[in-house]
């Protein structure tokens, strides 16, 4: 399977628009150890002709501008964006929806239930769409994690997970988080059997997902956080990284830690928020990463599973 990192930073972006935090001013002074990066999307596809895109970024326009391979322009309105997986409501992974809204026909949405009603009422995404092409939604479980396949990629296999999460800030149930809240997906190459397992909200490494990362010749999780007060010693927030649902890289129980046990997959950290130290390529804390044998994702980044 191919899979085209679309998107490699958290909500925000890198730089962040109203940031001047250490990295946000090194990347726009130009400085050569700062990449810019989108919010936060990876493309899927066995054939390199159709593709999942899992998650919709606000800067979905940018992104399929750098990347032709999802254009197949085999009619004159085209394109190789079969069906669209969500594994949140939050603004980052589903607000660039509205930019698909000129297809011709009905978008194909696969997420799980309690996401589908926030894009139904706190956010309402696929109330609007409606008006345009609509949405074709397909509910999927991961508690119990049921397998599914799409239509147009039928040597992929899709599981979700269900992952300890919280519903995003305009939810309903803000505060009565539900198990499907926030999912990871374990994508299997039927042809190969290799596998991907993609997490990029990962809140707590359950005793669930053991199997689930084991099995995984690629694990790409949540990069988020260093450390779990990062935002609250910058002044820019109240909450800790877990109690937004980012499992922090560093500590003991930290995210570092928790992926030593499955060093025999290729361990790549996304959805990396602009305040994280290991955006600087000459930090201290980038070549505690490199020792462990942990890669940063970057936008572009293309791997061949
Ligand atoms: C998150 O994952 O916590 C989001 O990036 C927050 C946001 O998009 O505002
Ligand atoms: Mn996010
Ligand atoms: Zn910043």
């Amino acid at each position: 399977m191919k899979i085209l990192v679309l998107g490699s930073a958290a909500g925000g972006g890198f730089p962040q628009w109203n940031c001047n935090c250490h990295n946000c001013a090194g990347v726009r002074a130009g400085d050569p150890r700062f990449r810019a990066r989108t919010q936060s999307s990876i493309a899927i596809s066995a054939d390199g002709v159709h593709w999942a895109l899992i998650n919709a970024s606000p800067d979905i326009l940018a992104q399929l501008k750098q990347h032709p391979e999802l254009q197949p322009a085999r009619m004159l309105r085209d394109s190789g964006i079969s069906a669209v997986i969500l594994v949140d409501a939050q603004i980052d992974h589903t607000t660039g929806l509205f930019m698909l809204r000129e297809r011709a026909s009905q978008l194909p949405v696969w997420c799980t239930e309690p996401v589908h009603q926030d894009l139904t009422t706190g956010n309402p995404v696929f109330g609007v769409l409606q008006h345009f092409c609509g949405v074709d939604w397909h509910p999927l479980r991961a508690d119990p994690p049921t397998p599914f396949s799409l239509p147009e990629l039928p040597d992929l296999r899709f599981t979700p997970v269900a992952l300890a999460s919280q519903p995003p800030p305009f939810s309903p149930r803000r505060g009565r988080a539900h198990r499907e809240d926030n999912i990871g997906l374990l994508v299997e190459d039927l042809r190969s059997s290799r596998k991907l397992f993609y997490a990029p909200g990962l809140g707590a490494i359950e005793p669930h997902l053991d199997e689930f990362l084991a099995q995984a010749d690629c694990i790409m999780v949540d990069g988020t956080f260093w450390t779990d007060d990062e935002m609250i010693r910058l002044g820019l927030s109240r909450k800790t990284a877990r109690e937004i649902g980012h499992l922090p890289q560093s500590g003991g129980d930290g995210m570092i830690a928790r992926l030593s046990p499955y060093a025999s997959a290729r361990r790549i950290l996304i959805h990396i928020n602009n305040t994280n130290p290991i955006l600087d390529s000459a930090s201290h804390e980038r070549r505690m990463l490199q020792n462990a044998d942990i890669e940063v994702a970057f936008d572009g980044m293309k791997i061949e599973l």
